[in-house]
């Protein structure tokens, strides 16, 4: 762990605008420089860095943050990685507090990669005299290129080869360590260890900076199981890798394939599409978008046309977007019914016809209002009514007015409403979220518009919670901001202010404000930014935002009185909405039901006192 002091001593030794300049060709301009961004292809400059305010924001790709947002971005580091390369290039030396099991932690990491690495080599050696597995790899159309660019190799079927390799080499590594990095299995009568992978395929799976982190192995015929993969590891979690990164991140592309199998992977690379990544089985999570993120802008999804596929993908998408992806939905099987992924479609087809799927695959919009049509066959008035409703909500949901307009074109003509009416409809909808005006009827209305809302589909209904959460995380930022710059009004309204905060990561930011003041250490809109440079980077982007457009207001208490009413009022909206959602609940008892009532009355109460304080 790194002070916050020493932090904040880091930030300022390093100028913003020198360090950027070791990166960025920057002109002066106004109150600071602008540039191309380093972080997205441009011909004109949206990059800019304010000095004053010592942030980087660019207008094109969104990214945005201070001096160690910018190297983490630059350099594709971590947060400590990046205080670390900020304090040695300022020359301050780090007063090292890293616990000695963090030390530890990162040698291990570092001793399994080893392994691992000799372990894959060895694979690789024993593909080359064993003739049943090359022979299933040229089946599989496989040739001794992509065998060698993906390091692929064989396990022999032997209990002990990988474990024998190991104790006749030089210097011979401890057995633990192999049976850490899941190599190897302790045999249970203590007598010894035996091989996990055996008669199988290998497939090394690397991280973007080229660590053997695990393996997959597929057997050579139909037994079961078809993939073993490396358990959980201290080098190695399942989900916050994807099998092919290493490669894809090269590419240069600004759009990734993401699919479901190593195989997957392997063929499209082999066909020229070396922007594919495999996300291995498991179903896409946070950690994953954020890591390709750091790469490409556009997502497409092209997972497998089956159940538990088309599952998948339904929230495979949904992270994506919130990641801050533009999202597609590939379908091969629409350009042949017969196929069931990537692999087998490239057996039969060619890269020009799956680069043809892809251009043609579907926007995250039409995607979601497909299913529901499956969902509400147009076999009924009332099931067509139901369609109507819940594709409208999504409609509705759109950001950009042009995006909005553009859609309705599309939908309108596709399933024949008439446009003027749609755009009505959506005109409400849309209105109907966000204004309010009287208290105890206006919370019936909230109710009743938060319900018939959360009616629609499973997805659309993540989308409605994930708006109302970006609203009050907005707020309650800018409420951090305001106090960030006078004792007085922390002093006044922090006891307020904590009991009020929704999103967890604002608390903390919260606190971490509070220490400050209360240390006597450095306050004001830099150190709420400092203080957020290891949270996500959908903060970071907001939190920069919000101060490159900051303005102090002429009155802080009273704009901070605002705040905490609109926050106030919002959080009773988003508490009424929880409690509407367990009302809806069949199974619910009626004692239950009556608190939760009751809770509804004081909760519209407590939002009528947030109105009325002033
Ligand atoms: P699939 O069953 O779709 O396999 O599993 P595949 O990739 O098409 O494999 P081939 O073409 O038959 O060789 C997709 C992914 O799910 C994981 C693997 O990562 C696989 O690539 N998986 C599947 C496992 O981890 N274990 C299994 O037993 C099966
Ligand atoms: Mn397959």
């Amino acid at each position: 762990m790194i002070s916050q002091q020493q932090i904040d001593e880091i930030i300022e030794k390093n100028d913003i605008g020198e360090v950027i300049g070791e990166y960025v060709k920057l002109e002066r301009k106004g109150s600071g420089y602008s540039g191309l961004c380093p972080f997205h292809n441009e011909k004109t400059p949206s990059f800019s860095v304010h000095e004053g305010k010592q942030i980087f924001k660019c207008f094109g790709c969104g990214k945005g943050g201070n001096v160690v947002n910018f190297i983490m971005l630059a350099e594709n580091l971590n947060y400590p990685e990046a205080l670390e390369f900020l304090a040695k290039r300022a020359g301050i030396r780090l007063e090292r507090a890293v616990s000695r099991e963090q030390e530890e932690r990162s040698r291990l990491r570092n001793d399994i990669y080893s392994v691992n690495r000799v372990a894959a080599r060895f694979f690789y050696e024993t593909l080359k005299h064993a003739p049943s597995a090359q022979k299933y790899l040229y089946d599989r159309g496989l040739r001794a290129e992509t065998v060698k660019q993906f390091g692929l190799g064989f396990a022999p079927d032997s209990w002990d080869a990988l474990y024998r390799h190991f104790t006749q080499s030089g210097a011979a590594p401890d057995p633990a360590l192999l049976e850490k990095a899941g190599l190897i299995t302790a045999r249970k009568d203590g007598s010894g260890y035996y091989d996990k992978f055996r008669n199988r395929i290998m497939f090394p799976i690397l991280d973007v900076s080229g660590n053997v982190i695990a393996f997959g192995g597929r057997v050579l015929d139909d037994s079961l199981p078809k993939y073993l993969n490396s358990p959980e590891t201290p080098a190695y979690s399942k989900g916050s890798n994807l099998y092919g990164l290493n490669l894809a991140k090269k590419s240069q592309s600004e759009r990734v394939l993401i699919v479901e199998g190593y195989m997957d992977c392997i063929a499209l690379h082999k066909a020229g599409i070396g922007w594919a990544v495999a996300s291995l089985g498991t179903a896409l999570t946070q950690a994953q978008a954020r890591l390709l993120k750091k790469y490409f802008t556009e997502a497409i999804i092209g997972y497998d046309a089956d159940g538990a596929g088309q599952k998948a993908t339904l929230r495979g998408l949904d992270i994506l977007a919130q990641a801050g992806f533009r999202v597609r939905v590939l379908s091969l099987s629409e350009a042949d019914a017969g196929v069931k992924d990537p692999d087998e479609f490239l057996r039969r087809h060619s890269a020009e016809d799956l680069l043809k799927a892809v251009d043609a695959s579907k926007s995250l919009i039409e995607y979601k209002i497909q299913k529901i049509s499956e969902k509400y066959p147009p076999s009924s008035l009332e099931s067509k009514a139901m369609f109507l409703r819940a594709s409208t909500k999504i409609l509705a949901g759109i950001r950009g007015e042009a995006e909005r307009d553009l859609y309705a074109e599309w939908f309108s003509g596709t399933y024949r409403i008439s446009k003027d009416a749609l755009l009505a409809e959506l005109e409400r909808l849309r209105r109907g979220g966000a204004s309010s005006t009287a208290d105890m009827q206006e919370s019936r209305r909230v109710i009743k518009n938060i319900k018939t809302r959360e009616n629609g589909n499973n997805t659309e209904e993540e989308d409605v919670h994930s708006a109302e959460k970006l609203k009050l995380d907005k707020l309650e930022k800018t409420l951090l901001l305001l106090m960030s710059d006078d004792s007085h009004t922390m002093e006044r309204y922090y006891e307020k202010v904590r009991g009020l905060l929704y999103c967890e990561r604002n608390k903390i930011l919260l606190e971490r404000l509070k220490n400050r003041f209360d240390s006597g250490g450095k306050t004001g809109l830099e150190a709420v930014l400092s203080d957020a440079a290891d949270a996500p980077e959908a903060d970071v982007r907001l939190l920069t935002d919000l101060i490159g457009k900051w303005l102090r207001p002429p009155d802080p208490e009273a704009a901070c009185e605002a705040l905490i009413r609109t926050c106030g009022i919002l959080n009773c909206d988003r508490k009424i909405a929880c409690i509407n959602e367990m009302l809806e609940n069949a199974e619910i008892n009626e004692e239950d039901r009556a608190a939760l009532v009751k809770e509804t009355a004081a909760i519209i109460e407590e939002r009528k006192n947030f109105k009325n304080e002033r």
